[in-house]
């Protein structure tokens, strides 16, 4: 099957406008929540419309990363940090793995898909040919935080060209996908039966990042070339806005089905659960497996922006925002939502759908499940 005759993309689409504009005991946003959170345990993911999100402001942040990584690499090499596990500042290409291939759980759920469903072969466990940077969009907490580590102070890059520029860009649409994806946390509590800021709470001092991709296609611009192997997010929901460049391929846990996002124009993001809403969920909700990859779709858009916009750098790049919960939080199953995740799992296996070996989640401080996740991608030492 051609990428081209792919299951096409169906996921739920919530509206965050109906939540924010109508009053909390309304049937309406009740039934809108409860779609939210049906979708992320459906799927463990979703698209989310959000009217205060501007198109613009994702064309000038797309444009200013172009540039910003279209740089040589001896200048972004100035923005790594290394002695902060590269939790701030620039990650070149080639240093983070994906943790799947040396990961048993994970190599199991690639067996238990069709061959035809499953994602490119990451068994070689090459390190991924992409660049990152990370800006922290951070509330300071009020207390000593035991995870210093992960709350340093963001690096802004030198060209004159851009340095002015990056930190009214990266906060402005930072702040819409924080803003957007605060939002849902809080649609997804109240679906799930919490009170509505149980999530919002407890991320209040996380150390969110926003988290730009950029793979240059000029030189990893052949079909089926992998830019991030199969993988699952470390933290609690990721989003993204919508990208130049397809290729980004998600997993439905209800489905089997490797699904090729697509985003549709206007204000519309793209929301995914991470391994930190899993944990605390019990197990109800699942961080959702996605791989980014060069796909047909991947080539044609490349051909097509080569003739349209010839100055312009090759470069694919990925706005994500990664929304944390408190490094200090102390994750654990809320007891309710890990009965009705045994109880979906039992349904589950009913269905025939074997979910693998039943995870377990021993209570842990939020700032040691992100450092045992970042050994296992190679980040930290
Ligand atoms: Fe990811």
């Amino acid at each position: 099957m051609s990428a081209l005759e792919e299951f096409s993309m169906d996921l739920p689409i919530i509206d965050l406008d109906v939540f924010l504009q109508q009053g909390r005991d309304s049937p309406e946003v009740k039934a809108e929540c409860t779609k939210a959170a049906n979708a992320l345990i459906t799927y463990g993911a979703l698209v989310l419309h959000d009217s205060r999100v501007a198109e613009e402001d994702n064309t000038v942040f797309l444009d200013l990363l172009e540039n910003y990584f279209a740089q040589p690499e001896e200048l972004l090499k100035k923005d790594e940090r290394p002695e902060f596990s590269y939790q701030i500042g620039v990650t070149l290409e080639n240093t983070e793995k994906p943790k799947c291939a040396v990961d048993e759980p994970c190599l199991r759920v690639i067996e238990r898909l069709a061959p035809s469903e499953r994602p490119l072969d990451i068994t070689g466990h090459h390190p991924d040919p992409k660049c990152r940077f990370f800006w922290r969009m951070v509330e300071p907490p009020p207390y000593k935080t035991q995870f210093p580590g992960l709350n340093a102070d963001n690096v802004t890059p030198e060209a004159p060209h851009i340095k002015e520029r990056w930190g009214p860009v990266m906060n402005k649409w930072g702040s819409s996908m924080k803003n957007a994806v605060e939002g849902l946390a809080q649609m997804t509590a109240v679906g799930l039966g919490l009170p509505a800021d149980t999530f919002k709470d407890a991320g209040r001092y996380g150390p969110h990042l926003l988290a730009p991709t950029a793979s240059d296609l000029s030189k990893y611009g052949k079909k089926d070339t992998i830019l991030a192997g199969f993988h699952t997010d470390l933290n609690f929901l990721t989003i993204h806005g919508r990208s130049r460049y397809p290729g980004l391929h998600i997993w439905a846990r209800n489905t089997g089905k490797r699904i090729p996002v697509k985003i549709p124009q206007g204000n519309y993001l793209l929301v995914q659960a991470g391994k930190q809403l899993e944990y605390i969920t019990g197990g109800l909700i699942k961080a959702g497996y996605h791989e980014v990859v060069v796909n047909e779709r991947t080539v044609q858009v490349i051909e097509d922006r080569k003739t349209r916009f010839p100055e312009r750098p090759l470069i694919r790049i990925s706005s994500t925002f990664f929304w944390h919960l408190s490094s200090d939080y102390d994750l654990a199953p809320i007891p309710a939502l890990a009965e009705e995740a045994r109880r979906v799992r039992a349904e589950q296996f009913q269905l025939g759908r074997d979910e693998g070996e039943e995870a377990e989640y021993p209570p842990i401080k939020v700032g040691e499940q992100v450092s045992n996740e970042l050994k296992h991608i190679a980040l930290m030492a």
